[in-house]
């Protein structure tokens, strides 16, 4: 009889289980939810941050990853706000990557400090990078950014791939009547840079309550948008990612379409996260948050810590209910909860 290989990770076995029987191998850790952008689906123009001694230290952020990985996480991704904004950042990503069961770090950000940063990532374990670029047209990315800086963050997509950071893909945030259009440039723009460009639905997690259902534009819409270029069929996906993969086959590009609104992926989700001042939130669209920041500061064990670790992630709901009648939307806006 074959023997079933014991779940990789820390060798403890331990897996974070909810109510329904997923099990979390993904954890989201918010640096920070400081911005150098001020983008109007996440933020609003003008905000107050958290004062830094409400953030988790370096060495708590590393200790509550490690309490995580024992619990069978295996991929983090930092994310913010902007997580390069964080002054530790690199030193952040070589102590999560060096914790036992870690397998992969990767980051989410707006691009800008690549320049400067992708390299040293990259010596210090950083596996891939998403970087959202929402338009390529100067004026549109400045409306959409609040900050005209296209150029940067085509620069920092550059230095990101140049450092040899694997993958390097594009998120895009699509919104009707703002930046639907672009769809086909995209993809052409992909084509030739040879990059995987991921259009995202637009979610209810702005600040400005700007979110409307027309302003969603749908996966089905995404892919007739795709097929004015050639046509589009179906690529094998990873079944932990979000992203529905597709290939337009003329151009020979491949991208993805991470669905939330028009298809939830909410019954395969392998995610938990972490915001920047240390409550774990189970959903994005969680109206409720468990503290860890005052049980570390108040000299909690690490058995302590993975119990309530365990009991937030076993509370999870089924999944969002954006398309329910009634739903409510988190009072965090993007930034704060870390994408
Ligand atoms: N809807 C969809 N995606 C969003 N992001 C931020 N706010 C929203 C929203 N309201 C994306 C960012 C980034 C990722 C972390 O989440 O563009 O790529
Ligand atoms: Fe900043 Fe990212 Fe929010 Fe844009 S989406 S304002 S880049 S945190």
């Amino acid at each position: 009889m074959a023997v079933e290989p014991v779940a990789p990770g820390t060798g403890t076995g331990e897996v974070l289980i909810d109510r329904y029987g997923r099990v979390a191998r993904k954890l989201r850790v918010s640096l920070t939810d400081r911005c150098n952008f001020r983008c109007v689906y996440c933020m609003p123009e003008h905000v107050t941050f958290m004062p830094s001694d409400e953030l988790l230290t370096a060495d708590e952020i590393v200790r509550i990853v490690g309490v995580f990985a024992r619990l069978g996480v295996e991929k983090v991704r930092l994310t913010g706000g902007e997580p390069l904004l964080r002054p530790e950042v690199v030193d952040i990503t070589r102590r999560i990557k060096a914790i036992p069961g870690i397998r992969t770090v990767s980051l989410t950000t707006n691009g800008v400090r690549l320049p400067q940063l992708a390299a040293p990532l990259k010596a210090a374990g950083l596996d891939g990078v998403n970087v959202s670029l929402d338009s390529l047209d100067a004026g549109r990315f400045r409306l959409l950014a609040r900050r005209d800086q296209l150029e940067a963050v085509l620069e920092g997509i550059r230095a990101a791939r140049a450092a040899g950071l694997d993958p390097v893909k594009v998120n895009c945030v699509v919104m009707r009547g703002v930046n639907d259009e672009e769809i086909p440039a995209f993809l052409r723009w992909a084509a030739e840079e040879d990059l995987v460009v991921r259009f995202i639905e637009f979610m209810p997690l702005d600040a400005d309550n700007i979110w409307e259902r027309r302003r969603v534009v749908t996966l089905a819409e995404i892919l007739q948008r795709a097929e004015t270029l050639g046509a589009v069929e179906p690529v094998a996906e990873d079944p932990t990612s979000p992203a529905r993969l597709f290939r337009v086959r003329g151009l020979g590009v491949t991208f993805g379409v991470i669905a939330s609104v028009s298809r939830p992926f909410c019954a395969a989700c392998d995610r938990v996260r972490l915001t920047a001042e240390g409550r774990v939130r189970n959903c994005l669209f969680a109206t409720t948050e468990t503290d860890l920041r005052d049980l570390v500061r108040r000299g909690a064990s690490d058995d302590e810590l993975a119990a309530v670790v365990r009991d937030a992630v076993w509370s999870k709901w089924a999944g969002h209910l954006i398309n329910r009648p009634g739903f409510v939307k988190p009072e965090r806006t993007m930034h704060r909860i870390g994408g």
